[in-house]
């Protein structure tokens, strides 16, 4: 049988993580692709994690390159090339520079990895998620943002921080952008089928969700630079359920044409991914507050595709 092949573009912090992460897990070969100034970071931390493969008991094939064209034949390619945030900025504060190389990385993807499902890790993450769809040509299902993983993971890590339960029991969902534009659904959090409301006051539950918010500040400024081993966690969670054909429902930075009202954006909502990528995206009922907060939410998007497309008009 054909081993799966992921491609992960950009061997830094989040990259290199991916790597490790999709290699323990045995999703398939792994390829870590860098800049040639960089080909040796590239290569070395791949050599590095093929010789844990005898002590960790995975056995798949680990590539460094600077060359694309190794990338050749990906199922998948995540996508983590770019600036991270140092602490006092936003991830806004990235845009420009961020845009110019994922575009780029997003031509190279198209030309090598043609039929490949694309995950994109790199911020402003609803920014790139939109270059990397014009940049490619792909279809929609096959284009998908990772942030939402990220974001219900924090703070189901919160809640069960909170509770003095296992993280494992409890199940959330959230909406919208990453970070400070996320849509909390604490009506949706359940502590094995328990609703949190039941476990936890009000004010605990707001308390988690503006840690969950900021969770990514937090993590830039203890290190002084942008968290990566969640980030690399949500991203082969997404890449694990296409290649195994999971249909997991995930929070995803998915393409909505009508769904929750959007026209025509990538925007944070659950999403049935397997081998098509975004099979489907689910579409729950909103209540006002919340629907005002995804609004708001879509706006921002909005407002970055707006300026992506202000600085590079032909990405329109
Ligand atoms: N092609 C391939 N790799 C590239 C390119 C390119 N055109 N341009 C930059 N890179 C590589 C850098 O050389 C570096 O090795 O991307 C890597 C980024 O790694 P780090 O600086 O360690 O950044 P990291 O913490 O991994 O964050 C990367 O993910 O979560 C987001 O906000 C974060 O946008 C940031 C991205």
């Amino acid at each position: 049988m054909r081993r799966a092949k992921i491609s992960v573009i950009g061997a830094g912090n989040v990259g290199a993580t991916c790597a490790h992460w999709a290699a323990a897990k045995e999703l398939g070969d792994v390829v870590l692709v860098d800049i040639p100034d960089k080909e040796g970071v590239a290569k070395g931390k791949a050599l590095d994690l093929v010789c844990c493969g005898p002590m960790e008991g995975f056995d798949v094939d680990i590539t460094g390159t600077s060359d694309y064209a190794d990338a050749a034949g990906s199922d998948v390619v995540i996508v983590t090339a770019g600036l991270p945030r140092k602490p006092g900025m936003s991830r806004d504060d990235l845009i420009e520079t961020n845009v110019k190389i994922v575009r780029s990385v997003s031509e190279k993807i198209a030309e090598h990895c043609p039929e490949s499902i694309v995950i994109l890790v790199s911020n402003p993450l609803d920014a790139m998620v939109y270059t990397a769809w014009k940049a490619t040509g792909f279809p929609t299902n096959r284009i998908v943002g990772q942030a939402g993983c990220l974001d219900v993971a924090r703070y189901r890590a919160f809640i069960a921080m909170k509770l003095g339960c296992s993280i494992e029991d409890i199940s959330a969902l959230l909406l919208g952008g990453h970070g400070d534009d996320m849509v909390p659904l604490p009506r949706f959090t359940s502590v094995h089928g328990i609703p949190v409301s039941q476990l936890l006051p009000d004010s605990d539950i707001v308390e988690c969700v503006e840690r969950a918010k900021v969770g990514g500040g937090e993590v830039v400024k203890l290190m002084g630079t942008s968290a990566f081993y969640a980030p690399a966690s949500g991203s082969v969670q997404m890449a694990e359920a296409i290649i195994k054909d999971k249909k997991r429902i995930l929070p995803c930075a998915a393409f909505c044409e009508k769904e929750y009202g959007i026209d025509g954006y990538f925007v944070g909502v659950p999403c049935i991914l397997g081998a098509n990528g975004v099979e489907q995206v689910v579409e729950i009922d909103l209540d006002a507050g919340e629907k005002a907060l995804m609004d708001e939410s879509v706006s921002h998007v909005k407002d970055l595709v707006r300026i992506v497309t202000e600085m590079f008009p032909d990405l329109a």
